[in-house]
């Protein structure tokens, strides 16, 4: 199908002529003012317009600076008509943002060969745009692909890791969940919004799952040690915050723009410290503590009560596990988040049900 081309002159004869030069290759469609033409573009996508400068009412350069506005007609090519061919018209045409001009009475071959010419180039235009555009779709998709592999390696390592000490395999799974439920109830409620975007909520869920990497480092048995831990092996167990900071320090060294890493670095540095400063590795106290770490603080303890480990049965009911949450309130942890955590017994109890519990 050939191309359309719209012609907008307030001369007839001018129109009969453009359309006999142009009819046999082109579907020519004409319009004799700068409203009929704006009344046509409306309804149809002409692959290029010829516009006469001078027209009563609307002229050309006002035609055409209202395409510019509109971003339908805005790429559309122009080419201006103009019996008037002194150099302060040629510039405002180029100016206005047409493609090319055309000298009024036209010469067939020059008409001709300038609407081929910049036909060509709108082809060549689309084409790029069309390949350009394909290649982010095929870019975006790969990203995707990408950080969903991604996050199902981290997640089956993280997996792995817990499986170690004796847990079901799902404090992962959990404890993001949790991680999830309280940041996104911390936001609608409007609290830390510094720090509270959905941006950073995202980051923290994907970087829960990497909390207690550094419990790789850890030697089985006292991982799954069914009594009490001695005072050495107990410092060697604190020593996975510190080891999975190291282990995520070095993949940051190889991901620089992945900045949920960091923000990984700083729950797995901290999720053990105490809101009163008597947690560890470095006993830092109060909002000293990183925000998701804190959030995380609170998932981990509900979960490694909740659970069922080999070393002990799971806690039940539910209200002696927020007894203890209650008593850690201030002390263990930030009192706000074991607030909004309180707050949430029947979205827990729904969510808990779902889970077949
Ligand atoms: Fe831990």
């Amino acid at each position: 199908m050939s191309e359309v081309i719209l012609v907008v002159d307030d001369d007839t004869a001018n129109l009969m002529l453009a359309k006999k030069i142009l009819g046999n290759e082109f579907r020519i469609a004409a319009a004799n003012s700068g409203e009929a033409a704006c009344r046509y573009l409306e309804h149809n996508r002409p692959d290029l317009v010829l516009v006469d400068i001078n027209m009563p009412e609307m002229d050309g350069f006002e035609l055409v600076a209202r395409m510019k506005e509109n971003p339908q007609w805005r790429s559309i090519s122009v080419i201006f008509l103009t019996a008037d061919k002194n150099e302060d018209t040629e510039v405002r045409c180029f100016q206005a943002g047409a493609v090319d001009f055309v000298g009024k009475p036209f010469l067939p071959e020059v008409l001709t060969s300038r609407v081929k010419r910049t036909l060509e180039l709108e082809r060549y235009r689309n084409s790029l745009e069309k390949m350009v555009e394909e290649q982010a779709e095929q870019l975006t998709g790969a990203l995707r692909r990408i950080s969903d592999i991604q996050e199902h390696v981290i997640m089956g390592m993280a997996n792995l890791i817990e499986s170690r000490d004796g847990s079901t395999g799902k404090h992962v799974k959990n404890t993001q969940t949790y991680v999830r439920m309280i940041a996104e109830e911390l936001e609608r409620r409007g609290l830390f919004p510094d720090i509270l975007t959905r941006d950073y909520i995202e980051k923290l869920c994907k970087a829960a799952p990497l909390h207690d990497v550094g419990k790789i480092q850890v030697p089985d048995s006292i991982l799954q040690k069914p009594g009490r831990l001695t005072e050495e092996e107990y410092n060697r167990m604190k020593d996975h915050t510190s080891c999975s900071s190291a282990i995520l320090d070095e993949i940051i060294g190889d991901v620089e723009e992945e900045d949920y890493i960091r923000l990984a670095k700083d729950v797995a540095m901290c999720h053990h410290e105490r809101w009163d400063g008597k947690g560890y590795p470095r006993g830092l106290k109060g909002e000293e503590i990183p925000l998701g770490a804190r959030i995380m603080a609170l998932a981990d303890v509900f979960d490694a009560l909740y659970e069922e480990r080999c070393y002990k049965p799971a806690m039940r009911p539910l209200e002696k596990i927020y007894q203890i949450l209650e008593e850690g309130k201030g002390t263990q942890f930030d009192p706000v988040i074991t607030d909004v955590f309180l707050s949430f017994d029947a979205p827990l109890r729904e969510h808990l049900a779902t889970r077949g519990w």
